[in-house]
C-alpha cells in the first residue's frame, strides 16, 4: 500500500479504540482487508474525491457491534474536536487525524453506522502498481526460502517463539524450537539435520545466541546462522564480533524480512 505504516498503525489504533468504546459491555471487533478496484459510489461523487488509482486501493474497514451513531453524530464524526465523549475522555481528534491521514494518502474513508447495530469504518489506500513490490507478495516471499529448510528456532519468550514458528511453517520450514541454548543443544546431536540455526542473542539467565552459535557451527560447520535481538546495542557487538557469514535480524520483524534474510544466510553457508 502507498501510506506511512507508522500513521496507518496510528489511524486502526484510534479506530479500534472508538469501537471500544462504543462496545462498553463487549463485543465483536473485526479487521478486514481487501482490494478493491474503484471507490464505493458515494465517495466517488465527492467534490474532493480521489482518482482512481491504476490498482486501485486496498479497502480495510473495521467493524464493530457496538452502539452506532445517529446521523447527526455520523454527519460530524470527522470533524475536528467534534466528541459525544464526556469532558476530559475525548478530544474530538481521533477521526480528523483519520481522514487527514486518508487524504494525505491520496484514499479515502467511508463510515457506515446503524445505532443499536454497530460501526464499519472503510480506509481506502491507493495499491502501488504491481511490479513496485514484487517481494511484498505471499508467494514471492516464500519462493525465496527454499521448501523444506530444517530451522532449530531458540527463543525464550514463548510469545515470541509461537509467532517465528509460524512465519517458518507458512515459509514450509521444518521447524524444531528449543526455549534456550542448552536445550538448543540437546538438538544439536550427532545425528542432527538442521540447514539453520534461527537464535535470539539474549536468551534469559543462560548461554547467549552467539556461544549457541559458534558451539553449533564448530559441530555443523555448514549450517548458516541468523541471530536476531531487539536491543540494537546487542546487534552491534554481534556484528563486530561474528563471522561475516552469520546475518543479523533486528526485532520485531515482519514474515518477508524474515523470509529475506533467511535467504541470504542459506545462500552464503
Ligand atoms: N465506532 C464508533 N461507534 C460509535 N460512535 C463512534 C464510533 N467512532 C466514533 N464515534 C463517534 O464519533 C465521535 C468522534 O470520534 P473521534 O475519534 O474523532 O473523537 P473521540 O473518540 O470522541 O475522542 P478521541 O478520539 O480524541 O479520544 C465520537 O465521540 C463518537 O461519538
Ligand atoms: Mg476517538
Amino acid at each position: 500500500m502507498l501510506a506511512d505504516p507508522g500513521e496507518l498503525e496510528a489511524a486502526l489504533l484510534n479506530i479500534a479504540i472508538n469501537a471500544r468504546d462504543a462496545m462498553p459491555d463487549g463485543g465483536t471487533l473485526r479487521f478486514r482487508a481487501e482490494p478493491c478496484a474503484a471507490l464505493p459510489r458515494e465517495i466517488r461523487t465527492e467534490p474532493d474525491a480521489p482518482g482512481a488509482p491504476d490498482d486501485g486501493f486496498v479497502a480495510i474497514s473495521i467493524t464493530d457491534t457496538g452502539g452506532g451513531m445517529p446521523d447527526e453524530v455520523k454527519e460530524r464524526a470527522f470533524e475536528p474536536i467534534f466528541t459525544t465523549k464526556e469532558a476530559g475522555r475525548g478530544t474530538g481528534l481521533g477521526l480528523s487525524t483519520v481522514y487527514g491521514f486518508v487524504k494525505q494518502s491520496r484514499g479515502a474513508v467511508a463510515i457506515d453506522s446503524t445505532p443499536g447495530v454497530g460501526t464499519t469504518l472503510t480506509l481506502y489506500i491507493p495499491r502501488p502498481r504491481a511490479v513496485d513490490a514484487p517481494l511484498h507478495d505471499e508467494a514471492n516471499a516464500a519462493k525465496v526460502v527454499p521448501t523444506g529448510l530444517n530451522v532449530l528456532l531458540v527463543e525464550d519468550e514463548s510469545e515470541v517463539r509461537a509467532v517465528v514458528r509460524i512465519f517458518l511453517e507458512t515459509l514450509r520450514c521444518n521447524v524444531t524450537v528449543a526455549a534456550s541454548g542448552e536445550q538448543a543443544l540437546l538438538a544439536l546431536g550427532p545425528n542432527a539435520t538442521f540447514d539453520l540455526l534461527l537464535t535470539d542473542i539474549a536468551l534469559g539467565a543462560g548461554m547467549r545466541g552467539t556461544q549457541l552459535a559458534a558451539l553449533a557451527q564448530k559441530r555443523f560447520p555448514s549450517l548458516a546462522v541468523l541471530l536476531m535481538s531487539g536491543f540494537s546495542s546487542e546487534l552491534l557487538d554481534a556484528d563486530r564480533d561474528s563471522p561475516p557469514t552469520w546475518e543479523l535480524l533486528r526485532k520485531p520483524y515482519s514474515r518477508d524480512e524474515l523470509a529475506r534474510a533467511i535467504a541470504l544466510v542459506v545462500g552464503a553457508a
